[in-house]
């Protein structure tokens, strides 16, 4: 039993030590902080700036980053109607099969796939990105200390690197990124889509919706996960009103 006890507490401190560590990597440099809509308690996503980062993600990072945890069908979440999903999801071609002849065929996308990834394998990726793999996107915001702040920041963060750095052929400078050399070239540039809500499309612009559309992508089911928290902790002040007066009703003869 002491033996148990010793090991439970010795992984609580590991977790805590580890947990910290993390978190030390992570707050090295200071993230840029934005006030996300949806990150309150009763935050809900902004429909309209998930729908505009759906576009900057179609047009600039699906040529080097997949989405492949994301269905077609789940953007109705974002406000698009199922005609929208079927249109947006039909301009994908999917190699499918085999059919009676045994043969692997090509066909449109249907709401029920996935985002496909632009590579066919990891090897392809990197060989196509100077060796480094652009990783799928679809957990990003939730795999990285600082989460939405960070996304944005590494979106925002290519700056000139400082007088004395010494970068490494093929890499670019990133004031976020871990060791400020990343292979990816700064992916948004003024005007590098055009929305079709007619919102002017910055960079600091495209960052953000591109962040609240990931951040959706990672946990679609955010706002139901919160209504639940407020309709348990409801149900638990309720009980606990009941019991204490049950507990008077009961204890009153009692002296
Ligand atoms: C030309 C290909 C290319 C495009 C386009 C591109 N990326 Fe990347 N991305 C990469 C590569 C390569 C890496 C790996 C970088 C490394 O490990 O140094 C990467 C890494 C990342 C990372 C991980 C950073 C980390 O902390 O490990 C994120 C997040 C990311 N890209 C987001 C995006 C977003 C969002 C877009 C669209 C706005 C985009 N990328 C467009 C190639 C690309």
């Amino acid at each position: 039993m002491l033996k148990f006890v010793k090991s439970l507490a010795t992984a609580a401190l590991l977790s805590v030590v580890t947990l910290s560590g993390a978190n030390a990597a992570g707050a090295s440099v200071d993230l840029k902080s934005v006030d996300w809509q949806h990150t309150g308690l009763f935050g809900t996503y902004d429909r309209a700036a998930a729908q505009r980062g759906l576009q900057v993600y179609r047009e600039v990072c699906a040529g080097c980053h997949g989405l492949n945890l994301v269905a077609f069908r789940t953007l109705t979440d974002l406000g698009f109607t199922e005609d929208e999903v079927k249109a947006l999801s039909a301009e994908y071609t999917f190699v499918d099969g085999p059919n009676d002849d045994g043969d692997m065929y090509e066909r449109p996308g249907k709401p029920f796939d996935k985002f496909p990834d632009p590579f066919p394998n990891e090897k392809a990726a990197r060989a196509s990105n100077g060796g480094a793999y652009p990783p799928d996107l679809s957990l990003i915001v939730k795999a990285r200390p600082g989460f939405e702040n960070y996304l944005y920041s590494l979106m925002v963060g290519y700056v000139d690197p400082p007088a004395n750095f010494e970068l490494n052929p093929g890499m670019n400078y990133n004031a976020y990124f871990a060791g400020h050399q990343i292979a990816m070239p700064a992916p948004l540039s003024e005007d590098a889509v055009e929305y079709a809500d007619g919102t002017p499309a910055t960079v600091d612009q495209m960052a953000k919706d591109l962040t609240v559309f990931l951040a959706w992508a990672a946990e679609p089911k955010l706002e139901d996960r919160k209504h639940m928290g407020l309709r348990v902790i409801l149900f638990l002040l309720i009980m606990t009103g009941i019991f204490f007066a049950a507990k008077r009703k009961i204890w009153a003869d009692v002296h």
